[in-house]
C-alpha cells in the first residue's frame, strides 16, 4: 500500500477532469509567446541552427527531466508550490527551509508576467491594427513607425498592457475547474489549427528553403558561451519550469495519470509548436529581405511588412495576432497561479480577491517595461533596460537555477520509494532513465553551462 497520505488525494483548489484537460493546461503554459515571439527572436539573433540544436538537447535532456519533477512533486504535495517544497522537504528532505525554492519561482513568476504582459499586449493592439488595415501596402519604414508608435507610447502600451491583465486576472478569478480548464480546452486546438494556416501560407508565399536551412543548418562558429545559456534559460522559458509553474499544475493531477507520458506529449508538442512558428515566420522574413536578427520586434516589424503585401494580408494578420494573443493569454494565467494559490492557502482569501491583488501589483510592475521602451528607454545598466534586466535575470538565472533545486531535490533528496510511486511504479526503464537524468545528466549540464558563460572553460 502506497504510504501516500489520504488527505493528501485532492487539492483543495479542484482538480483537472481528466489526463487530456491536464494536457491541455500545461501545453497551454508552455506555448506562448515563448514559441512565437521569443524562439524567432532569439535565434534569429543567436544565428539559427547551432543556438536551436542547443535549445532542443537542453529542452529534451533537462526540461523533460525537470518537468517531471515538478509535477510529480506538485502531485505529491498538493498545495502552492512554495507549500508543497516546504512539506515535501520536511518529509523527504529533513527541512521545511526548501519553501525558498517556491518563494523564489513565485517572484520569478511576478516578474516574468509583468513584462510578459507588455508583450501580450502588443500582440493584441495588432489585432487591431490588422484588422484596420494598417499593414495593407505598408513599406518597411512604415511598419517600422507602426512598430514605434505602439511599443514606444506608454500609454497605448500601458492600456493594452492593462487589458491584458485584466483578462488574466479573469481566468485566474474563476480558477481552475471554472476558469483555467474551459479556457485552455478551447484556445490549444484553435491555436494549433490557426499555427498549420500559416505554415501553408508561409510554404507558397515565403522563401521556405532559406527559412528553413537558417533554422536547421548549425554554424556552431557564430554561438558563444552567452548564446548557449540563454539556450538553456530558454529551454526552461518555454517549458514552463523552474518558476513552479507546472508544479502548481501538478498538484491538480488526478493521482491515476501517468506523469511521464503527459510530460513528453508536452514538450514534444510545445517544441514542435516552436519549430512550426519559426518556420512560419523566417520563411517570410527571407522572402521580403528582412534581417533575421532584428531583436524583440522581430515579428511585429517584419511580418506586418510581409502580411501587407499580400491580398488577403490583412485578414492572415488578424488570425497570426489573435493566436499569439490566445498563447500568451494561457501562459499568463499559469504565471499567477502559483502566488495566486499561495495567497489563497497562506491568507485565506477568496480566489477571486487574491487574483485581483496579486495581478494588480504584477500590472503595477509592467509599467518599468512598458515604460523602458519609451520614456525611460535610455536608462540602460548590466544588460540594458529594465525589460532586458528583467528578462535576462529571470529566464537566463532564475529559472534554471530554480530548476536545478527542483530537480536536485527530486533525485537527491526524495526518496526513490516516494518517486517511483508517483512516476508508473511498474514502467521500470522509463523510472531510471528519469532519475539518471534527474540526479546526474540535468544538474551537471545546468552546472556546466553556467561555467561555460561565465568564462570558466
Ligand atoms: N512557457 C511560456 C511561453 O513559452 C512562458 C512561461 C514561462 C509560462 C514560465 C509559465 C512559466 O510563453
Amino acid at each position: 500500500m502506497p504510504k501516500f497520505p489520504k488527505e493528501r488525494r485532492f487539492s483543495l483548489h479542484g482538480q483537472w477532469s481528466s489526463r487530456l484537460a491536464f494536457i491541455f493546461a500545461v501545453s497551454g503554459s508552455a506555448v506562448g509567446l515563448g514559441n512565437v515571439w521569443k524562439f524567432p527572436y532569439i535565434a534569429g539573433v543567436n544565428g539559427g541552427g547551432a543556438f536551436v540544436l542547443v535549445y532542443l538537447v537542453c529542452v529534451f535532456v533537462i526540461g523533460l527531466p525537470i518537468m517531471m519533477s515538478e509535477i510529480l512533486m506538485g502531485r505529491r504535495g498538493r498545495r502552492n508550490p512554495v507549500e508543497t517544497m516546504a512539506l515535501l522537504g520536511q518529509e523527504e528532505g529533513g527541512t521545511s527551509r526548501w519553501g525558498i525554492v517556491g518563494v523564489v519561482g513565485v517572484a520569478t513568476g511576478f516578474f516574468i508576467l509583468s513584462y510578459y504582459s507588455v508583450i501580450a499586449g502588443w500582440a493584441v493592439a495588432y489585432i487591431f491594427e490588422g484588422a484596420s488595415g494598417a499593414f495593407r501596402g505598408a513599406d518597411a519604414q512604415q511598419v517600422e513607425q507602426l512598430f514605434s508608435r505602439i511599443s514606444g507610447n506608454w500609454f497605448i502600451t500601458g492600456f493594452w498592457h492593462t487589458a491584458f491583465m485584466a483578462l488574466t486576472i479573469f481566468v485566474v478569478a474563476k480558477g481552475v475547474k471554472g476558469g483555467l480548464e474551459r479556457a485552455v480546452r478551447i484556445l490549444m486546438p484553435a491555436l494549433i489549427g490557426l499555427l498549420l494556416l500559416l505554415l501553408i501560407y508561409s510554404m507558397i508565399a515565403g522563401d521556405f528553403a532559406r527559412g528553413f536551412a537558417f533554422l536547421f543548418e548549425p554554424k556552431f562558429s557564430e554561438l558563444t558561451g552567452a548564446g548557449v545559456l540563454e539556450a538553456l534559460g530558454h529551454a526552461f522559458f518555454t517549458l514552463s519550469v523552474g518558476m513552479g509553474a507546472v508544479m502548481a499544475y501538478g498538484a491538480y493531477l488526478p493521482a491515476e495519470s501517468s506523469i511521464g507520458r503527459t510530460s513528453i506529449a508536452v514538450v514534444v508538442a510545445d517544441t514542435l509548436i516552436a519549430i512550426v512558428a519559426g518556420l512560419v515566420i523566417f520563411p517570410i522574413v527571407f522572402a521580403n529581405g528582412l534581417d533575421p536578427a532584428a531583436g524583440p520586434g522581430l515579428i511585429f516589424q517584419s511580418l506586418p511588412l510581409a502580411f501587407g503585401q499580400l491580398p488577403g494580408g490583412s485578414f492572415v494578420a488578424v488570425t497570426f495576432f489573435l493566436l499569439l494573443s490566445f498563447a500568451a493569454w494561457t501562459s499568463a494565467i499559469s504565471l499567477m497561479e502559483p502566488a495566486v494559490a499561495w495567497l489563497i492557502e497562506r491568507q485565506k482569501l477568496l480566489r477571486s480577491v487574491a487574483a485581483i491583488v496579486i495581478g494588480g501589483l504584477i500590472w503595477l510592475l509592467g509599467f518599468l517595461t512598458v515604460f523602458s521602451n519609451s520614456v525611460l528607454s535610455e536608462l540602460t545598466f548590466f544588460q540594458g533596460t529594465f525589460f532586458d534586466n528583467i528578462d535576462f535575470v529571470t529566464s537566463n538565472i532564475a529559472l534554471p537555477v530554480g530548476g536545478l533545486a527542483i530537480v536536485v531535490f527530486a533525485g537527491w533528496f526524495m526518496s526513490a520509494s516516494s518517486t517511483s510511486e508517483e512516476l508508473d511504479p511498474d514502467a521500470g526503464l522509463g523510472y531510471q532513465l528519469w532519475r539518471f537524468s534527474a540526479r546526474f545528466i540535468a544538474p551537471v549540464a545546468v552546472v556546466c553551462i553556467f561555467l561555460n558563460a561565465v568564462g570558466v572553460f
